[in-house]
């Protein structure tokens, strides 16, 4: 099997038990595509995490290289990156610990949108002019989702809107995918007045998914879920009928400290791999 998905060596491959790996893909292999779904994150996991030695954005922040927002508002959503992100990826603190932090973080960057009284017609052209990027390989990563009509279901707690429009700008959004994140509400004047429903931030993603995986994907028993964070593991909890999954981590930063809780977590870590080789290969070989 390591001989058919030869990225399984590749540098920035880790694994806690090749094979039990080996065994699930083998599985999910011979269900087949028609068996099979997708379940995404989309911030620093279908996105890069860094280009170039520099961090890209991620959908709060990709505003930032635009003039759609203010520079008081850049330095304040900046001020709270600075101070609540390093809390979000504490290795030294639970979940529980973090939730508070997570919430009053994301009230505040909303809040800040929000006044920014954005349009909606002037976003679209934003985003694709802020120079945000997919992972490379992404061109092959949709086209085979799509071509084997395998459903993609992204779960952000990033900006939806601002999502959509990244996917739209790289010519890859088709009716396989669906999102589910902070989506903007608009007045009658365009301009976005609110954030809609309740809000998803990185470790309340579990509920969302189980109110929504099963109103769009039906026998589909076996997942491929990517993530970037330990809060997206729980993403496929709604999956009804769960026969094989497969979890693929990013680990972007803090490598070293962070790595024993990825392994133990994620059935393959990707450290500092800012391709999609190694999920395309595992798609390429199951499709
Ligand atoms: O798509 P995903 O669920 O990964 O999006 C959430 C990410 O966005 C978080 O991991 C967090 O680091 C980042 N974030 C941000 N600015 C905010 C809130 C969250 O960059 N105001
Ligand atoms: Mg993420």
């Amino acid at each position: 099997m390591f001989k058919m998905i030869p990225e399984l060596n590749n540098a920035s491959v880790r694994m806690r038990d090749r094979g039990q790996v080996e065994t699930i893909i083998s599985n999910m292999q011979r269900a087949g595509a028609s068996t099979l779904q997708v379940i995404s994150d989309f911030d620093m996991t279908l996105t890069r995490f860094a280009h170039k030695g520099k961090r890209c954005p991620t959908t709060h922040n990709i505003l930032h290289n635009t003039t759609l927002i203010s520079e008081e508002c850049k330095a304040k959503m900046s001020d709270l990156v600075a101070y609540y992100y390093p809390i979000e990826i504490d290795s030294l603190k639970s979940v529980e610990e973090k939730i508070p932090h997570m919430e009053e973080w994301w009230t505040q960057a909303h809040a800040l949108l929000i006044k920014q009284r954005i349009r909606k017609d002037q976003l679209a052209q934003a985003v694709r002019a802020s120079g945000a990027m997919l992972r490379e390989g992404y061109s092959s990563f949709f086209d085979m989702l799509k071509e084997n009509s395998v459903p993609l279901l992204i779960f952000s707690a990033g900006v939806g809107d601002i999502l959509e429009e990244v996917i739209i700008g790289h010519g890859v959004f088709s009716s396989n995918v669906r999102v589910f994140s902070n989506y903007m509400d608009y007045d009658k004047d365009g301009f976005a007045c609110a954030f809609k429903g309740e809000l998803i931030h990185t470790f309340n993603k579990r509920e969302g998914a189980l109110q929504n995986i099963h109103q769009f994907v039906h026998d589909r028993t076996n997942v491929l879920l990517l993530g970037d964070s330990l809060g997206d593991l729980d993403m496929a909890d709604g999956v009804q009928d769960l026969k094989n999954i497969l979890r693929i981590g990013y680990l972007n930063d803090k490598v070293e400290e962070r790595r024993e809780a990825y392994v133990s977590s994620y059935d393959i870590v990707l450290e500092e791999d800012e391709t999609l080789d190694v999920p395309n290969a595992i798609l390429n070989y199951i499709t």
